[in-house]
């Protein structure tokens, strides 16, 4: 017989059904709670709340496990490519060879953008923000795609997904090269998805770019660790603004807006800025003693997170990467050297140990993502590039879930109560 969860709340005692997942905590389905207390819940930043049931992805905080559609993390990094991890992520399965190379293939077929985007880009200033350029370009392709805007129609969703998958590392490409001012590239669809970006960032049309496979790998495996991560807040926010039913371009520049918080995505760019100003090793207790310092707003950026208690286990991965890139392009960072100390060092503290506080997949990244080249205003792009991929699967299996609604939270509201208007003249 099924659970159920009892409580009594103004008098009144209720019950309610509790649903099991295939694995992770139960849930308590309160769907009818308002209705029958005339109570709400009150769970701000979402603690102790499913907003949704989902098949993609399983974390287990407390063992650091991650799993896209059963597969471990760690396995899909070291085995697969970004490309399978896409197609397992928006088709519940690992395609066959076959299946891979026709869904590459279409995913290729939608590299090039509009070509009046490039005139787009030109209206922003050329010290904008990467991030700022994506928010608004991404956006503007339902602009641009009027013929696949519409969700009820299954193929329109497709061919939208495909686009923004296929398209993100030409406009993410695009970001970069106005700011530094260098001409746009074509795609090359000879290259693989990886390679095709790296060429388009860091290629130029006076001269062949040949891509370093090392490098290629690595990026391709970066992809992979930010393909997608649960219900995390900017794919939350990508839910929520598809729950009401707008186009999907829309909805993945409202994912963009989200990801681009020092608190998600802007912490890999954080967590290389912070490694920087402390420098040596010599200056990390200054630096833990602030991030101790209840006083003091200061955080270890690349540290924490709301699920994991344990070791992220895309830092693991990241972190032995930081090694093969180093390898493949002959450079070592120094910084590297104070990231493991600094690492270290924390989770020996009781401070740190006490509130589960480990390495998260940003802190390493940013060592291996300068060592490639890219400037620290790209890193966030690249997180948004790479999880474009799951707010898309998100975004659809929200679409087709049958138990799908506008999503409309209520609050505890605390203001005044009703009071009578008073003329301006009379204040
Ligand atoms: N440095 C120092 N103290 C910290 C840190 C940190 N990085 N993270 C959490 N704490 C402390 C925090 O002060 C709080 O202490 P107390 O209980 O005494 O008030 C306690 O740990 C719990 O923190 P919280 O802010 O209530 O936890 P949260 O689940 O709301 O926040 C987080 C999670 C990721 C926002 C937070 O750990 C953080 O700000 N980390 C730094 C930013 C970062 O690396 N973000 C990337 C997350 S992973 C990639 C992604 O999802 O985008």
């Amino acid at each position: 017989m099924s659970d159920t969860a009892k409580f009594s709340i103004h008098g009144k005692d209720v019950e309610y059904p509790v649903l099991s997942g295939t694995v992770g905590p139960d849930v308590v389905d309160i769907r009818k709670l308002y209705g029958q207390t005339d109570a709400f819940t009150y769970d701000p930043g979402f603690t102790s709340t499913a907003s949704c049931q989902s098949k993609l992805t399983y974390i287990d905080g407390d063992q650091g496990v991650l799993l896209h559609r059963g597969y471990p993390i760690g396995e899909l990094a070291e085995q697969s490519s970004f490309m399978e991890v896409a197609y397992l992520l928006l088709n519940g399965e690992l395609p066959s060879q076959g299946e891979l190379d026709g869904f590459s293939r279409t995913i290729t077929r939608h590299t090039m953008v509009h070509e009046q985007l490039a005139t787009f880009f030109r209206g922003f200033r050329r010290d904008a923000h990467p991030m700022a350029i994506m928010c608004g370009v991404v956006g503007a392709l339902s602009a641009f795609y009027h013929d696949s805007t519409d969700i009820r129609d299954p193929q329109q969703r497709t061919i939208a997904s495909h686009r923004l998958i296929a398209k993100m590392p030409t406009l993410a490409a695009m970001a970069y090269k106005y700011s530094v001012g260098q001409p746009f590239l074509y795609p090359d669809n000879s290259l693989s998805y990886t390679g095709n970006f790296l060429r388009m960032t860091f290629g130029v049309p006076a001269e062949p770019y040949e891509v370093n496979p090392a490098v290629e790998r690595a990026m391709d495996r970066i992809f992979i660790l930010h393909a997608d991560h649960e219900q995390n807040a900017s794919t939350s926010t990508v839910r929520l603004a598809g729950s009401s039913g707008a186009n999907p371009f829309a909805c993945i520049a409202a994912g963009i807006a989200c990801l681009w918080g020092p608190a998600h995505g802007g912490a890999n760019e954080a967590a290389l800025n912070m490694l920087r100003e402390i420098g040596t090793p010599d200056r990390i207790p200054e630096f833990i003693a602030r991030a101790k310092d209840k006083n003091d707003p200061f955080r270890l950026m690349g540290f924490g997170h709301r699920v994991y208690k344990n070791y992220d286990p895309r830092a693991t991965v990241m972190q032995k990467t930081v090694r093969e890139v180093f390898d493949a392009l002959k450079v070592n960072d120094p910084l590297f050297e104070t990231a493991l100390r600094l690492e270290e060092i924390a989770l020996n503290d009781e401070y740190f140990v006490e509130k589960k506080l480990f390495p998260n997949v940003d802190f390493y990244s940013g060592v291996i993502l300068s060592a490639i080249g890219f400037p620290t205003s790209m890193f966030t792009v690249l997180f948004a590039l790479a999880r474009t991929v799951g707010w898309v699967a998100q975004w659809n299996e929200m679409i087709t879930d049958p138990d799908q609604k506008i999503g409309r939270p209520r609050q505890l509201y605390t203001g005044p109560t009703q009071r009578t208007f008073v003329p301006v003249g009379e204040r």
